[in-house]
């Protein structure tokens, strides 16, 4: 599990970040958020198969919120603009893969992360800004998608706590709106990566979960077993806020509610609501 984001961090950061060069004006992330719309825009074909990218628009665009709400909450506005920057490019690299590839899943096609690396470097996209912004934004990106975060450098480290859990709160709500439609006009292979949606969950899943082992994507076998590594990340969130916000909005019990129940899935359900309460409690004393 990772650790906590400390006082202690957070007053370091906050002295020396005025004239450590994390500062970008309105005016530039206005105009980066106008290049995100004409970009995705080419994209677009104009029939049913932009569904995708939309659906990878609105996730931008709701991440780019979460974590606004995520630097609110640490009282951090100096880093407020480089932060919404690495949410509204971290999954900039979905778009050319789904163009290329016809599909969201990382190991049928490209790293997503490293696509939208080569997206930004090739489209010269983040010249206005200094080469340590460039540093932080393209660290967080391809740190997002990681099992563990690798880099212990701060701020380099705060960014990437930051970026994956804003991504994953708004994981949460997309795919519970899909997975609680109860009539599917038609299943949507970018949300289930492309597993099969059988009743089963796989015991080798539930058995890393119940230990608190992180689970990698290559070990899905089914929809189900996706729905439970989903409700798992609540080991990977990083802040207080999200902890909260997971629990208000009942994003656990809700994702356990659309698989079938069986004894298995019951224990793991109170383990993980149990393990919830418990780590919030905990963030909460360490902030
Ligand atoms: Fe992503």
């Amino acid at each position: 599990m990772e650790s906590s984001y400390s006082c202690t961090d957070r007053g370091s950061l906050n002295q020396s970040s005025h004239d450590s060069g994390l500062y970008i004006s309105p005016e530039i992330v206005k105009r980066y958020h106008q290049w995100f719309e004409t970009y995705v825009n080419s994209f677009l074909s104009h029939n049913s198969s932009d569904e995708n990218i939309l659906l990878k628009r609105e996730h931008t665009l709701n991440v780019v919120k979460e974590m606004q709400y995520l630097t609110k909450s640490l009282d951090m506005p100096h880093i407020e603009a480089l932060a919404r920057l690495v949410a509204l490019f971290h999954d900039i690299g979905r778009f050319r893969q789904y163009a290329r590839f016809g599909t969201f899943a990382d190991r049928d096609s490209v790293n997503h992360a490293h696509e939208g690396i080569r997206v930004l470097k090739q489209e010269g996209i983040l010249a206005k800004l200094s080469s340590y912004q460039t540093r932080i934004i393209l660290t967080a990106i391809a740190q997002h998608n990681r099992v563990h975060i690798r880099t212990r450098r701060e701020p380099y480290r705060l960014f990437c706590k930051l970026i994956r859990d804003a991504d994953k709160l708004d994981i949460y709500r997309l795919v519970l709106d899909y997975y609680e439609r109860s009539e599917k006009e038609k299943r949507n292979s970018g949300i289930e990566l492309d597993l099969p949606d059988i009743p089963e969950v796989s015991s080798h899943i539930i058995e890393k979960i119940m230990c608190r082992e992180p689970v990698n994507y290559h070990e899905l076998c089914t929809v189900n077993d996706f729905k439970l590594v989903q409700a798992a990340w609540i080991y990977d969130l990083n802040f207080p806020a999200s902890l909260q916000r997971v629990f208000k909005q009942r994003y656990v019990p809700r994702l356990m509610a659309t698989i079938g129940e069986s004894r298995e899935t019951r224990k793991l359900y109170s383990r993980l609501q149990g393990d919830l309460i418990e780590l919030m409690n905990k963030k909460r004393a360490v902030l």
